[in-house]
């Protein structure tokens, strides 16, 4: 049975390659999609196709987009591949876009998850031409059931002249009622406070509201989101889990948290969701979060009886994990809340309710400067994300990763990052298979040691402290000592010879 329950909507069904036909070149296009899921599934594939023929036959036909957050290939990954895509914001990880972002053919713009869709609503980002957004059903009286993710799809929905559907049936029907529209946001200076209180706190509405004369066409479709699986538990990420877990229970004890903890928020990547199987295993009970993504991990605290809610603005699931949250979509409802992102990455509740983040990086240095997004000063990898809105507002800041990267040729903690995302003012906690530094009482000089002894390789200590103790030998040897010559000759040497070795 079709999902379009509005006969004024049904009127407007059609192919995707119809649908596709009505985006034109120069169009800013606004989609739906975060981390792989509720992107549209066909309609960009359509439009990579006419791209294709257009450019074949001489012709210019380019388009910007706009997302939540990363999507997959059928949209992101055909988009870049056929030379079409102008400009795209916030965050991506496809390896096609990565190349076309880093060859310049698009334009990438890496900004802050909780700014985008307030800076679309602005109008610094250009005008919306189209928005082209999945759900999962129409409601008869024309309003629309959010997807797997909602991301920014209420600004873009609201402020884009045209609108195009993909309503898929492959996505289950149980989702609505899970998520929480809010539509209270004002632009400044008519702002008024985000009245969440609690992570499950519910302050709008479950569906997403669109005005049915600028929906310029329908499409049906049932296919399912695309999400890569994680990679299985190795040692150091097990290593890492425990000393986040250790570090959480030693807060606890020290009086400086509840319990249940405060609200906890989970990046994107492996080590994120192997973090998040280290609590799983620990004593906690009750915990709450307040993040972005709701990965593997995550599902298994719920089913476990560990963690009670989840505030969130996507799914990032395994294809098995997908498949679990289809079938019981009606239990994990009552556990889990998604928002807009600019309401789940904004930092009035994430600073209010005292957010415990935890995130990946690329490098950290020995001052606890880390830097998320670029490989070598130049390359980028994704994006910032949602990083900085959690990392600036959170109650305790943590970052896990590694020690080393590509087989132990790279060391993640170098004298000075090669790119700068969160700054030592931000980073209060990195944690490597080595051990972690609490950075949050310490001096530069003291943090340098402290990183160093507790987080570097061994294979990496010695050159790390020789630097440290030439630094502090220079004349520009004052609050934070740099040799500043020195300093980024670990990248020159790394790129030179392809190991920071000696
Ligand atoms: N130097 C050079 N390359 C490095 C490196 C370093 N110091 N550290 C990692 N890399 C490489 C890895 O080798 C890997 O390369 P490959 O793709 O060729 O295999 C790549 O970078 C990704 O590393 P990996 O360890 O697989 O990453 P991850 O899945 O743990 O993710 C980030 C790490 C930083 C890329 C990821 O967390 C991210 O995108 N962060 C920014 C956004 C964010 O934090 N969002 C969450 C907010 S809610």
């Amino acid at each position: 049975m079709s999902r379009i329950h509005s006969s004024a909507f049904q009127a407007k069904v059609m192919s995707a390659a119809d649908a596709a036909a009505l985006i034109k070149d120069g169009d800013n296009v606004g989609v739906s999609g975060f981390t792989g899921s509720g992107y549209p599934k066909e309609v960009p594939v359509a439009l990579a196709e006419r791209i294709r023929t257009a450019m074949a036959a001489g012709e210019q036909y380019r388009v910007g987009i706009f997302t939540g957050a990363s999507t997959a290939p059928e949209l992101d990954g055909v988009l870049a591949a056929s030379g079409g895509m102008s400009f795209r914001t916030p965050y991506q990880s496809d390896p096609e876009l990565r190349k076309a972002i880093n060859t310049g053919v698009t334009d990438y713009c890496d900004i802050h998850l909780s700014h985008s869709g307030p800076m679309v609503r602005q109008g610094f980002l250009g005008n919306m031409d189209v928005a082209v957004i999945e759900v999962t059903a129409i409601t008869e009286d024309g309003q629309l059931v959010p997807s797997s993710s909602i991301g920014n799809n209420n600004v873009y929905l609201d402020v884009a002249d045209k609108v195009i559907l993909e309503v898929n049936s492959w996505q289950s029907e149980e989702l609505e009622g899970m998520h929480d529209v809010y539509y209270g946001t004002e632009l400044p200076p008519n702002n008024v406070p985000i009245p969440i209180v609690k992570p499950g706190d519910r302050i709008g509405q479950t569906t997403l509201r669109v005005d049915p004369s600028k929906v310029i066409a329908v499409v049906e479709t049932k296919d399912p989101d695309r999400n890569s699986p994680f990679k299985p538990l190795d040692e150091d990420s097990k290593t890492i889990a425990g000393y986040f877990l250790d570090f959480l229970q030693n807060e606890v004890k020290q009086g400086r948290m509840p319990k249940n903890l405060n609200p906890l928020q989970s990046g994107v990547g492996n080590i994120a969701n192997a973090v998040l199987s280290g609590l799983l295993n620990s004593d906690l009970e009750n915990l709450t979060s307040y993040t972005e993504v709701i990965q593997d991990g995550m599902v298994d605290l719920i089913d476990a009886g560990k963690l009670t809610v989840a505030s969130a603005t996507a799914f990032s699931l395994s294809p098995e994990y997908a498949d679990k949250m289809n079938d019981n979509a009606a239990f994990y409802r009552n556990h889990i809340v998604l928002r807009p992102q600019e309401i789940s990455n904004n930092p009035e509740p994430i600073r209010r309710m005292g957010v415990i983040s935890c995130n990946g990086l690329i490098e950290a240095d020995i001052y606890g400067n880390v830097n998320s997004t670029h490989i070598m000063g130049s390359k980028m990898q994704n994006g910032i994300g949602g990083s900085g809105d959690f990392t600036r507002n959170a109650y305790i800041s943590c970052f896990v990763t590694p020690s080393t990267a590509k087989g132990g040729a790279i060391s993640c903690i170098v004298p000075m990052v090669s790119h700068h995302d969160h700054t030592e003012h931000d980073v209060m906690v990195i944690i490597t298979e080595q051990g972690v530094a609490d950075l949050r009482h310490l001096a530069p000089r003291k943090r340098a040691r402290v990183v160093i002894e507790n987080c570097a390789h061994p294979d990496y200590r010695d050159a790390l402290l020789d630097y440290l103790e030439r630094a502090e030998k220079t004349a520009n040897s004052l609050h934070t000592p740099h040799d500043l010559r020195e300093a980024l000759s670990w990248h020159v040497r790394c790129l030179e010879t392809g190991t920071m070795k000696a």
